[in-house]
Parts: structure tokens; C-alpha cells; sequence
């Protein structure tokens, strides 16, 4: 059996994980920031860095205690090194840098996206290449077509917001607090998704990307207007959020051959509603839908040392040199796109 002990640190939580290669996860430990970040109603990666640097090797040090095992038992050492806030993600990878080095164990640098997307396959042994997924959290928001380990067509991406981003800054307007994705699908349950006009952005659009800024700015006014209920508003962004979902999953469907699933991961996969319509969608495909349970959705270690593990089995490693990369797109070939592109 093969033990690969993954670090991640990329955003506001600082987590550590211990993964068999037969999909076992032996222990891990999450540390959420969202205490600290509140206030400021997003993370401040200054904020988020120092958090990670004084959290990381006690939360290392106690997940290896919650499996009872040594450095010395684990095979390799996975950390995130990208995309994300630069001071985090260095704080994860020098840390598995140095764990690597001590203990002489392979370092494996994991794209942070990619291991969200291979996450399904942790949860999932029967769950085999090539798989559409609609990667959707706070930072992320793309649709890949996963062809193998390192292997990804991009079809579409966010031309400026993520759409958990959005669901965050919408909650916020109505109220919400923060992270408010949550608490906006709550209140929507109690509102009417037809009474509030909003845009569907780049619908039908031959640009196969998202845009949600505009989405965004709607929910503003329809608050200032006093026209609308907070739960009315609520109900329809969340609809008009799933339209353009469903539009532009039909349109990389179409694009992406033959695939074993349509599969969902990433934060904003929590909720219900999206994943009611997505599951609604692949049936229309015949395919099998497949939401990884919600811990391995959000950001976790898991993902990084399941991906660490994928690589691990495939013979591949990485130099103690090498770099943490704040931006690391999946498909090198995906053309950059119009509006800021910082979304990796
Ligand atoms: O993957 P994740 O934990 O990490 C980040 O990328 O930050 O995703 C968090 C995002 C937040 O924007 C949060 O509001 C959103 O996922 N989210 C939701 C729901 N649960 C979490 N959005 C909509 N509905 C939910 N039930
Ligand atoms: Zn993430």
C-alpha cells in the first residue's frame, strides 16, 4: 500500500491529508479562515499567508497523529504549488519541500485545479478518463474536458467573476454575510425565481465562457429598487446562475466527444439546486452525473494528495527547486480570454 501525505494552502484554508492508493483516506485536517476574513467580507491574502505559516505544521504534525503514523511511513509529499494567492501557496510548498528533503521522500507539485478536478476518481474508483466537469467554487469557474492525469481540455472559463464569487457578492447585497453562497441558496427556497428580470450573460453566445459581473450588478439594482423581496431576488439569481450553467454545458457537450460522466466539483457544488438541474441535464445525455461528497468539493488535502497519488502511480515527481506558480492554467493551449483572465 502507498501512503501520499498532501499539503494545501492556496486560498483561506490550510489543510493536510493522508491518502492510500486504495482511495483510503487515512486522516486530514482542515483550518478554516473564514473567522478572519470575515470583516473584510473576502480574503486578504497578507491575512491568509500568516494564517497558513503559524497553522501548517501543527495541522501536519496532527493529522500524521490521527493515523498514528511517521513521515517515515509516507511514500511522497503532495503540496498544492498553484494557482492561488502566492503567500499561502509558498508557505505549503517550502513546507513539503523541507518534509521531502528530511525525510527523502518524492515531491509532487500539484496544480491546484487539477486536483479538484481528479477528486470525483478519489470518490469514485469506477470512474474512468475522459469525464466533463464543471469546476465551480469561489475562485474557479470552468468547464474541462478531463482526458488523464495532466491532460485537460479547457472549454470555457469566466471572462470576469467565479460564480461562487458571485453568489458571495449577491448575498452580500441582500445581507447575507460571508461566505453567503450558502445562506442565498437557503432564502431562495422561500422566493419565486420569475419574479425578478435579471440577464442571463453570454447565453446562447457563440463564446462558449461565463460572465457573471453583469449577473452581479443586476441583483444590485434590483435591491436598490425596494421592487423586489430579498427572497424573490435571491430565487432568480440562482436561476439565472443555473441558465447559464446549462447553456454553456450544452455547448461543450456538443464540443467534447465521447465521456464516461458529467461531473461537478468545487465549492458552489454544495448546492442543490444546481445540482438538481446538472443531474437533469446528463440524463438528457445519457450520462451518469457525479458530485463528489461535499468535504472533497471544497477546498481540501484530500484532492492534493489523490492527485499527488495519481502522478506518484505514473512514475513522475518533481525537483526540490521547483516554483510555486500563482497562475498554472490546466491546458496550456486554452486561449487567454477577454476581460481580466486572472481566473487561471
Ligand atoms: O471550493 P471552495 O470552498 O473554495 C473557494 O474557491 O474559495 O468554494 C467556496 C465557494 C464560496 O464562494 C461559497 O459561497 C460557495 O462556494 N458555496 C455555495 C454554496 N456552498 C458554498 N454557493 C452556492 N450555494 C451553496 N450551497
Ligand atoms: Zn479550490
Amino acid at each position: 500500500m502507498r501512503i501520499v501525505l498532501g499539503i494545501e494552502s492556496s486560498c483561506d484554508e490550510t489543510a493536510a491529508a493522508l491518502v492510500t492508493d486504495e482511495r483510503v483516506i487515512l486522516a486530514q485536517r482542515i483550518a478554516s479562515q473564514d473567522e478572519a476574513h470575515r470583516p473584510y467580507g473576502g480574503v486578504v491574502p497578507e491575512i491568509a499567508a500568516r494564517a497558513h505559516a503559524e497553522r501548517l505544521t501543527p495541522l501536519i504534525e496532527a493529522t500524521l497523529g490521527d493515523a498514528g503514523m511517521t513521515l517515515d511511513q509516507v511514500d511522497a509529499i503532495a503540496a498544492t504549488a498553484g494557482p492561488g494567492l502566492i503567500g499561502g501557496v509558498m508557505v505549503g510548498l517550502v513546507t513539503a519541500k523541507a518534509l521531502a528533503m528530511a525525510s527523502d521522500k518524492p515531491l509532487i507539485a500539484v496544480n491546484h485545479l487539477e486536483g479538484h478536478a481528479l477528486s470525483p476518481r478519489l470518490a469514485d474508483a469506477a470512474l474512468e478518463y475522459p469525464y466533463l466537469l464543471l469546476l465551480v467554487s469561489g475562485g474557479h469557474c470552468q468547464i474541462l474536458l478531463v482526458e488523464g492525469v495532466g491532460s485537460f481540455r479547457r472549454f470555457a472559463t469566466t471572462i470576469d467573476d467565479a460564480l461562487g464569487e458571485a453568489f458571495d457578492k449577491s448575498a452580500k447585497v441582500l445581507g447575507l454575510g460571508y461566505p453567503g453562497g450558502p445562506a442565498l441558496e437557503q432564502l431562495a427556497l422561500q422566493g419565486d425565481a420569475k419574479k425578478v428580470p435579471l440577464p442571463r450573460p453570454l447565453k446562447g453566445s457563440a463564446e462558449p465562457h461565463f460572465s457573471f459581473a453583469g449577473l452581479k450588478s443586476a441583483v444590485l439594482r434590483a435591491k436598490q429598487s425596494g421592487e423586489y423581496s430579498d427572497a424573490d431576488i435571491a430565487a432568480s439569481f440562482q436561476q439565472a446562475a443555473i441558465d447559464c450553467l446549462v447553456d454553456r454545458l450544452r455547448g461543450a457537450l456538443a464540443k467534447a466527444g465521447k465521456v464516461n460522466a458529467l461531473v461537478v466539483a468545487g465549492g458552489v457544488a454544495a448546492n442543490k439546486a444546481i445540482r438538481g438541474a446538472l443531474e437533469e441535464l446528463a440524463a438528457g445525455h445519457d450520462l451518469p452525473f457525479i458530485a463528489p461528497p461535499l468535504g472533497l468539493c471544497t477546498d481540501n488535502a484530500a484532492m492534493i494528495a489523490w492527485a499527488g497519488m495519481e502522478r506518484l502511480e505514473r512514475g513522475q515527481s518533481d525537483p526540490l527547486d521547483v516554483a510555486a506558480r500563482p497562475r498554472w492554467p490546466l491546458d496550456p493551449e486554452a486561449q487567454a480570454v477577454r476581460g481580466a483572465g486572472v481566473k487561471a
